[in-house]
């Protein structure tokens, strides 16, 4: 017999997106929600009084009277191996990258060490509410089975890639075109469509790859339509200017992407920080999205990317946000949304609290293409959730009280929320943490 599990307490999910909608009326608020799930999958959502008649008496519902149950929150922009040199000081992209990244990414070759940090990493998601991740491995196809397995035994949707790189990287982080090739080639047989994982194809920036390299990217993108791609673009003044001596032939940054047939539907660039008109013109003709990572672009130095230009109406860009961890010094995309926050009020604009949490949940989905499974709570998606806790600490308790309205407490939630503000997180259909739970002896 088929197991039946129901959620019920306060829903938040959207019916509509936010940036070309009064914010408020894209979210559906239900105080007293049941989501009912089955075999991983929603199969119903309402108000409890509509759905409790329907519940057979052995369905075991959890109930979360004062929280606000969301879909989980989706990060498109994450190294899983640079968890162990976050928040490291001092340099700007290129400094930091020779200091500090490409040290802790060689020990990636030892598949031990790889299996502990995506176990670890993995768990961090969880306890910070994010169920869906575009994710950087390192150079060694072994970093990337290491990750996927973790995935899979947790049951996550998750998409990742081997890291292509064959110059100005260490040797021992050096791949040639044809090697990145044939690899990436294989781990996409072994990984992509595998249950829930997805396969991104992944240059890391223009910068470490040839000409050659970036082209055999293209010819396996085109192998298959669903793939994904996964580089960064326009993050630094000095990188932007080193691509320009690399590829004198290209008439820009995005153009060595584009030349090379990087861009589509399901491409995820990082960064963008210093796009230009003409770049997110092309961004919105191709399809390709941009993965907004506020937090890593203040602790790099970066620059402020301009979300709301982006975001036009007449030449619409994708858009989605990222931690960007280790660049990020933050894996909550609570913390990521409030930066966010800080750096539109920089530019003249305001994030609204609504059009925040749709860039971390549906907005991140429709972004990446996967809009038909994750980023809302309706029926058919699967039953990732991720349950706030607004009043979690004495400043969210205190706040929550003062709060005027639903948009209000949002507000608060992602100004003032991080890893405790995260009640649950459900996989699956599975509760996957609870931040309460008695640790394991
Ligand atoms: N550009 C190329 N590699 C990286 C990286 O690992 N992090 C960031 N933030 N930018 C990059
Ligand atoms: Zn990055």
């Amino acid at each position: 017999m088929i197991k039946r599990t129901a959620i019920r307490g306060p829903v938040i999910t959207f019916q509509a997106d936010p940036f070309s909608t009064d914010p408020m009326s894209a979210l559906r608020y239900e105080a007293d929600g049941l989501i009912v799930i089955e075999d991983g999958r929603i199969v119903a959502f309402d108000a409890w009084e509509i759905l409790a008649g329907t519940l057979s008496e052995d369905t075991e519902v959890t109930h979360y009277p004062d929280m606000l149950i969301s879909a989980g929150m989706i990060d498109t922009h994450i190294h899983y191996p640079q968890l162990p040199m976050v928040a490291s000081y001092g340099e700007q992209l290129l400094e930091w990258l020779n200091r500090y990244v490409f040290p802790v990414e060689a020990r990636y070759a030892d598949i031990g060490f790889a299996r502990s940090v995506a176990r670890s990493f993995l768990s961090e998601l969880m306890r910070v509410g994010t169920t869906t991740a575009a994710v950087f491995c390192t150079v060694h196809p072994q970093s990337v089975d290491a990750f996927f397995e973790e995935s899979e035994r947790l049951g996550t949707c998750m998409i990742a890639g081997k890291v292509l790189m064959d110059r100005n990287a260490p040797d021992n982080l050096r791949d040639t075109a044809q090697q990145g090739y044939d690899e990436s080639s294989t781990l996409i047989d072994r990984w992509h469509n595998k249950g829930r994982q997805l396969y991104a194809i992944t240059p890391r920036f223009a910068p470490t790859s040839t000409e050659r390299q970036l082209e055999l990217a293209g010819s396996l993108l085109k192998t298959r339509d669903d793939l994904f791609m996964h580089t960064h673009l326009l993050e630094n003044r000095a990188e932007i200017e080193w691509v320009r001596e690399l590829f004198p032939a290209r008439s820009s940054y995005l153009d060595v992407y584009d030349h090379a047939g990087l861009l589509r539907p399901r491409a995820i660039l990082a960064h963008a920080v210093h796009a230009d008109e003409q770049d997110f013109q092309r961004c919105h003709d191709t399809g390709c999205m941009i993965a907004h990572c506020p937090g890593s672009n203040q602790f790099l130095g970066s620059g402020s990317f301009p979300l709301f230009n982006a975001l036009k109406a007449d030449r619409r860009v994708r858009v989605g946000v990222g931690s960007d961890i280790g660049a990020g010094p933050a894996l909550s995309l609570l913390q990521v949304l409030s930066d966010g926050y800080k750096v539109a009020q920089g530019l003249g604009t305001s994030l609204h609290p609504a059009q925040a949490l749709w860039l971390a949940t549906a907005g991140g989905a429709e972004a990446l293409g996967l809009e038909d499974r994750i980023g809302s709570i309706r029926s058919g998606m699967h039953a990732d959730l991720c349950i706030f806790d607004p009043a979690a600490t004495p400043l969210g308790r205190i706040r929550s009280q003062t709060a005027e309205s639903l948009s209000d407490l949002l507000f608060a939630l992602v100004m003032l929320g991080d890893d405790r503000s995260i009640a649950a997180t459900w996989v699956n259909g599975r509760c996957v943490h609870r931040r309460d739970a008695s640790p394991s002896v």
